[in-house]
């Protein structure tokens, strides 16, 4: 479904990514693990169209995407929850889960996934009034996934659902990452620091290192490798 082929991103003279190859097959949820400046965030900036690859190419249902605009990869199934979530904090939950949906026309449709989304977070349904910067990190973070279901993605690529959010509640979250791939069909992408819960849900992962892919497996595989479980599981 998405399949990525020597990319390299570069902001000036810093290299983030050299030469990185991965494909997710339909139906995966595939994570992408490594430490702080592995170059996660820069991968995922380069499949949304937010900073340009150069080379590399990316396609996405077998069409080249590399160099597309990000609104245009958003209306093809692709969509992007970004690192610190990025909510509007000024609105309030209800008029940002809207915002997920502005390129949709159809309101009975969209009315639907609303409805989804309350059913996948009963949070967001008690707080549809409230100014969303005034959630908690874990809250935010269901608005956050919320509004990217509310584009009617066939993709979902997440950056770092885990970070700064109360244990008990990224648990809850990764499990309604499970649910939206499960009774949703669909795929998603999740880029992680925390290893251990990531390969826990995925199905495959890559492990990114300084910008290079260090190896890629089945996630069992990879939890009862002894490099991965030295570097990222805190493990012998
Ligand atoms: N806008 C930017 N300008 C310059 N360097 C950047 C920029 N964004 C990221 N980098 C650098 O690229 C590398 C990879 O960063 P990033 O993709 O954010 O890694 P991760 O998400 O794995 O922490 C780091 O060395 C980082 O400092
Ligand atoms: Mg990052």
């Amino acid at each position: 479904m998405l399949e990525i082929k020597n990319l390299v991103v570069s902001y000036g003279s810093i290299v983030a990514l050299h030469d990185v190859s991965l494909n997710v097959v339909a139906g995966e949820i595939v994570t992408l693990i490594g430490g702080n400046g592995a170059g996660k965030t820069s991968a995922l900036k380069a499949i949304s169209g937010l900073v340009a690859p150069s080379p590399g190419s990316i396609r996405f249902q077998g069409e080249d995407i590399t160099r597309l605009k990000a609104h245009q990869i958003v209306k093809r199934g692709l969509c992007h929850v970004p690192e610190g979530r990025m909510i509007f904090a000024n609105l309030t939950v209800a008029e940002n889960l809207d915002m997920g949906a502005y390129l949709r026309t159809d309101a009975v449709e969209k009315r639907a996934t609303l409805q989804y989304v309350f059913s996948l977070f009963p949070r967001l349904k008690e707080r549809a009034q409230q100014i969303a910067g005034t959630l908690s990190g874990g809250e935010q973070q269901m608005l956050a996934i919320g509004r990217a279901l509310m584009s009617k993605p066939k993709f979902l690529m997440l950056d770092e659902p885990s970070l700064g959010i109360a244990p008990l509640l990224v648990k809850t979250i990764f499990e309604k990452i499970v649910e939206i791939n499960r009774e949703q069909g669909i795929t998603i992408l999740l880029v992680e620091q925390n290893a251990n819960l990531a390969l826990e849900i995925s199905m495959r992962g890559y492990v990114l290192e300084t910008g290079r892919i260090l190896l890629h497996d089945h996630s069992p595989a990879l939890r009862r490798n002894p490099e991965v479980r030295k570097a990222y599981l805190g493990g012998g």
